[in-house]
């Protein structure tokens, strides 16, 4: 069993989290896996609560527990599950066999062809109404809501990600915070590449600027992003506990949306900023906790963006 928990938390370095940072350690002891968030790896300025330093740690649990249905085990997985060590985000233990069914095979397949696809989408081909209700049930099985913004409301999206961009340029900390994440050494194995940025082009709203300019090498190709879905991922409330459900569910969506042929970037911006939040906040309807905004689209059937590095398995799962 442990060689199986070490895969499933070594398959979980492939998951998405901000910036590439990839905050989180493992630990295996004998058939226990444990999650731990690594705090020297938030973002001081850009997530200065660490609550998209927990998101992507949950992003990295479900990455781990589709490794693990996809092998055939079915584990029980207690969330924060001791309170003197806050740093401990899940534990996972008493896998039983179980055997794979089609979808944890689907997502399996999904978690090495997923990337974050920043580049606007071409063409009036929009995600069918019919998609968009399946992701909706997959973040419900998540216990997280997805509200697909509507048309009409998309003009006060963009406001937000206008307003979260004019914040974040002036913050000198948010500013060094991109700096440093999208400059690092040849091989740190983290960080955002300048072959992963979109180079700047007019859409309806704008993704995240990493304040690159022209040094943005990824090629826009001729869309113009008019035909892109946003979708809100949302919770009741917003304690830790709920970022950690975000990220899970954010997984579980992006992972199901690759299968079914989309591309999906993420934009966090309009979390990151209150005001930005706040405007967000007041597009839900019922009420909910914004915690990411996702940008979909119909992929094209070009190549996909060029992966984004990662660090090895010893540096970040320990072993006893
Ligand atoms: C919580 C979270 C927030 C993110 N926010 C943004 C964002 O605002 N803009 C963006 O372009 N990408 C965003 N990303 C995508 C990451 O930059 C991306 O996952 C990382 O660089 C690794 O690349 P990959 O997803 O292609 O493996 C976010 C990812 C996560 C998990």
């Amino acid at each position: 069993m442990t060689s199986v928990l070490y895969r499933a938390a070594e398959e979980a370095r492939l998951a998405p989290s901000i910036l590439n940072t990839q905050p989180w350690r493992w630990e295996v002891r004998g058939e226990v896996l444990e999650l731990y968030c690594d705090p020297a790896r938030q973002l001081e300025h850009l997530d200065p609560h660490g609550r998209l330093m927990i998101l992507s740690c949950g992003a990295a649990l479900h990455h781990a527990r589709v490794a693990l249905a996809a092998a055939g085990y079915e584990p029980v997985v207690e969330r924060w599950p001791d309170p003197s060590q806050p740093g401990l985000l899940a534990r996972i233990r008493d896998c039983r066999p179980r055997p794979a069914g089609r979808e944890s095979l689907l997502a399996y397949d999904s978690i090495r062809r997923r990337r974050t696809d920043r580049r606007p989408f071409a063409g009036g081909v929009r995600v069918p109404a019919a998609e968009v209700a399946r992701l909706a049930a997959v973040a419900e099985a998540e216990h997280v809501r997805l509200y697909p913004i509507e048309r009409a409301d998309i003009v006060y999206l963009r406001y937000a990600v206008r307003g979260a961009d004019t914040v974040g340029a002036h913050d000198e900390g948010i500013a060094d915070d991109l700096r440093r994440w999208t400059h690092r050494g040849a091989d740190t194995g983290d960080g955002v590449p300048l072959g992963t940025v979109v180079a700047p082009v007019l859409r309806p709203v704008g993704v995240r600027d990493f304040g690159l300019g022209d040094s943005a090498a990824l090629e826009p190709g001729s869309g113009d992003d008019r035909s892109a879905e946003y979708v809100v991922l949302a919770t009741d409330r917003d304690e830790p506990g709920d970022w950690l459900t975000a990220g899970e569910a954010t997984s579980a969506v992006w992972l199901a949306a690759i299968s079914e042929g989309l591309a999906v970037s993420p934009m966090s911006n309009v979390v990151e900023i209150p005001g930005a939040r706040v405007l967000v906040r007041s597009l839900l309807h019922p009420p909910g906790e914004p915690q990411l905004v996702l940008r979909l689209g119909v992929a094209q059937g070009h190549e996909p963006p060029p992966a984004s590095p990662r660090r090895t398995g010893p540096e970040v799962v320990d072993t006893e």
